[in-house]
């Protein structure tokens, strides 16, 4: 694992953003896994950024996204769709053809999941973008008594609720959502984890230098050979 501490969330942003760009800019049909949540934010701003200033291009990238609620409309502003086409698409070229989501109101779950594990093999990520949960989790993947391999239908716990809740003034917050396995999060290429704020030292400590163990899903990053980590000095006080 690399990992860098930084002094501020911006500072991670241009850091893993420029991380980024340069990858895209060097394999313009890139495949790339996405999250959602405020971490990658200053990221997204970043690569944005620099399509606006002609720096890059995403018209030939292709994205998959980490997760999505389940039964939350795709127009819903809390969907990860809406989130991703606000915090990111709408202000670049990408098309929307190349952009890929579980879709959590699927009639068959089960089908849809196995949907979206045959479409990563066969896209294979080059560079999968990771926040972390309170708890450890990746993507959705909760703490667990065993690593998941495949996308999954998941109970949020009451950790992810308390935190995502916040966002869901209007309605409540869904308890269900589906997500990519941990397993399919370790088949990308490379991995690059961001993280912010004190309320995830516990998690960054657990995932860097705790025993790899599915009650800290991020610790199986441990056997990933390409991991770099940008986080900042509040996430990383207790290292
Ligand atoms: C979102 C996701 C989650 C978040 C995590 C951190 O697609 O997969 O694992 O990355 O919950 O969320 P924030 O960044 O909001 O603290």
């Amino acid at each position: 694992m690399e990992i860098f501490i930084m002094d501020n969330a911006e500072e991670i942003g241009k850091a893993a953003g420029k991380l980024f760009v340069d990858a895209i800019n060097k394999k313009p049909n890139i495949v790339l896994g996405l999250a959602t949540g405020a971490s990658p934010v200053p990221t997204y701003q970043y690569i944005y950024g620099e399509y606006q200033k002609g720096n890059v291009s995403l018209r030939d990238v292709v994205t998959y996204n980490l997760d999505e609620y389940v039964d939350l409309p795709k127009s819903d502003k809390n969907s990860y769709y809406s989130f991703m086409h606000t915090e990111l698409f709408d202000h670049t070229d990408i098309r929307e053809e190349n952009v890929h989501f579980l879709d959590g109101n699927a009639a068959d779950v089960e089908a849809e999941c196995k949907r979206y594990d045959e479409a990563l093999d066969r896209a294979q990520v080059d560079i999968q973008l990771l926040g972390i949960g309170r708890n450890g989790h990746i993507g959705f993947n909760e703490p667990s008594i065993c690593f998941t391999k495949g996308a999954f239908k998941v109970k949020l716990t009451q950790s992810t609720i308390s935190a995502n809740s916040m966002y869901f003034n209007e309605n409540p917050m869904p308890h269900y959502a589906l997500t990519m396995g941990v397993g399919s999060i370790m088949k990308a290429k490379k991995i690059v984890l961001v993280a912010t704020g004190s309320a995830k030292a516990d998690a960054m400590a657990a995932m860097i230098h705790g025993e790899v163990t599915p009650v800290c899903p991020a610790s199986i990053l441990q056997f990933h050979h390409d991991v770099v980590v940008f986080m900042d000095k509040d996430a990383a006080k207790l290292l």
